[in-house]
C-alpha cells in the first residue's frame, strides 16, 4: 500500500514537473534536436562565425533580428518571409541585417537533416552565437519552435521605438510577458551596434522650445555628436550605441547612460525614469542596492524573450526555405 502511494506520488511529481516545464518554456527545451539533428548547434555556430570573421557588425544585426522576430507574431521566423507587405518590408525592419547568415545555416541544415530544424530556432541560436563572438556570455538556448505562416507589415507597430517613453516601452514589454528588469537588461544589448544619425539627430538641435539640445545629453558629449551628425549632414552616418565600446559586449553601456552618453532617446530615458534607473544602478553596482550581473541576467532575459508566443508541437511548420512559407 505504501509502495503504491509512493509510486503514485512519483508519477504525480513527474506529471507536475512536465506540466511546469511546458508552461514555463511553452514546449521548447534545451536539446530538442539531440536525436534528430545532433549537429544543429555546431552548424549554426560555424555559419555565424564565418560571417562574423569577415564583418563583426553582423553580431548586433542577428541579435536585433531575433528581438524583432519575437515581438511580432512570436519567435516564429516570420521576420524572414519575402514578399510585399511582409514584416521585413516595414519601417522598423528596413535596416535589419543577417538574413544571409540564417539562409546559409538553413541550407547546411537541410543537407544534414532535411525538414527538421525550424528557421525560428536558427535565429534564436544565431543570436546567442553572435553575442558570444562579440565577447558576451553564452546561455543554453531552448529549441523546438516551429515556423509561422503569417508575416504582415501591419503587425510591426508593437515593436518598441526609439522615441517611445519609458511607460510605453514597459507596456510593450509587459504585453509580451517581460518585466521592467527584462526591459533594461535587453536594451543593454545596445552594448554592441550602431545607429544612423537620422534616428537621434533631432535630439541635437532645436529639441527644446528654446532651440537647445536634449538636456539629458552630457555637455562634453554633445559637440562630438554634433560634429558626427551635422544638422544638414549625412543622415545615414552610423554612430556607436555604446560609446567607446561598440564592438564589445560588456556592461559599459549602462555607465554611458549614467553619464548622459546614450545615443537613442529611448535608451537615455532609462536613466531619467526612476523605475528603470534602479536596474541600471544595480547593473552598475551602486552601493546600497542589490547588485545584478549583466552577463548572467542577459542570458536569462534572452531565454524569456525567446519563448514569446512560440509555436510548438503540431502548430506552424518547418519551412523548407526560410524566406518562404511552404
Ligand atoms: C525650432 O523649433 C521651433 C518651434 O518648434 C520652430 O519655430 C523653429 O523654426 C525651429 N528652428 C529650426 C532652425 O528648425
Ligand atoms: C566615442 O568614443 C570614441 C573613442 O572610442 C571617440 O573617438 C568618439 O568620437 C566618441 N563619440 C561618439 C559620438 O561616438
Ligand atoms: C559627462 O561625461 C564625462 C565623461 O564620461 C563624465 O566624467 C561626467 O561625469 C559626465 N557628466 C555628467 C553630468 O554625467
Amino acid at each position: 500500500m505504501g509502495n503504491y502511494f509512493k509510486q503514485l506520488s512519483i508519477a504525480l511529481f513527474f506529471f507536475l514537473a512536465i506540466a511546469a516545464t511546458m508552461v514555463l518554456g511553452q514546449g521548447t527545451r534545451v536539446g530538442f534536436y539531440s536525436s534528430t539533428c545532433s549537429r544543429v548547434e555546431s552548424i549554426v555556430q560555424s555559419a555565424v562565425r564565418s560571417s562574423f570573421n569577415s564583418n563583426p557588425t553582423i553580431a548586433p544585426g542577428l541579435l536585433r533580428m531575433h528581438f524583432h522576430d519575437c515581438f511580432v507574431q512570436g519567435c516564429d521566423g516570420s521576420i524572414l518571409i519575402d514578399g510585399s507587405n511582409t514584416e521585413k518590408t516595414a519601417g522598423p525592419n528596413l535596416l535589419l541585417r543577417g538574413y544571409e547568415v540564417i539562409d546559409n545555416a538553413k541550407t547546411q541544415l537541410e543537407n544534414a537533416c532535411p525538414g527538421v530544424v525550424s528557421c525560428a530556432d536558427i535565429i534564436a541560436l544565431a543570436a546567442r552565437d553572435a553575442v558570444v563572438l562579440a565577447g558576451g556570455p553564452g546561455w543554453a538556448v531552448p529549441t523546438g519552435r516551429r515556423d509561422g505562416r503569417v508575416s504582415l507589415a501591419s503587425d510591426t507597430s508593437n515593436l518598441p521605438g526609439f522615441t517611445d517613453s519609458v511607460d510605453v516601452q514597459k507596456q510593450k514589454f509587459a504585453d509580451k510577458g517581460l518585466n521592467t528588469q527584462d526591459l533594461v537588461t535587453l536594451v543593454g544589448g545596445h552594448t554592441i551596434g550602431t545607429s544612423a544619425c537620422q534616428f537621434f539627430r533631432y535630439r541635437l538641435y532645436n529639441f527644446t522650445s528654446t532651440g537647445g539640445a536634449d538636456p539629458s545629453i552630457n555637455s562634453s558629449f554633445l559637440p562630438q555628436l554634433q560634429s558626427l551628425c551635422p544638422a544638414n549632414g549625412d543622415a545615414s552616418r552610423r554612430v556607436g550605441l555604446d560609446n567607446g565600446s561598440e564592438n564589445r559586449f560588456d556592461s559599459s553601456f549602462f555607465a554611458n547612460l549614467r553619464d548622459g552618453r546614450g545615443i537613442l532617446e529611448s535608451d537615455q530615458m532609462l536613466w531619467t525614469d526612476a523605475s528603470t534607473k534602479t536596474f541600471v544602478q544595480r547593473f552598475l553596482g551602486i552601493r546600497g542596492l542589490l547588485g545584478l550581473t549583466f552577463s548572467a541576467e542577459f542570458g536569462k532575459s534572452m531565454v524569456k524573450m525567446s519563448n514569446i508566443e512560440v509555436k510548438t508541437g503540431t502548430n506552424g511548420e518547418i519551412r523548407k526555405v526560410c524566406s518562404a512559407i511552404n
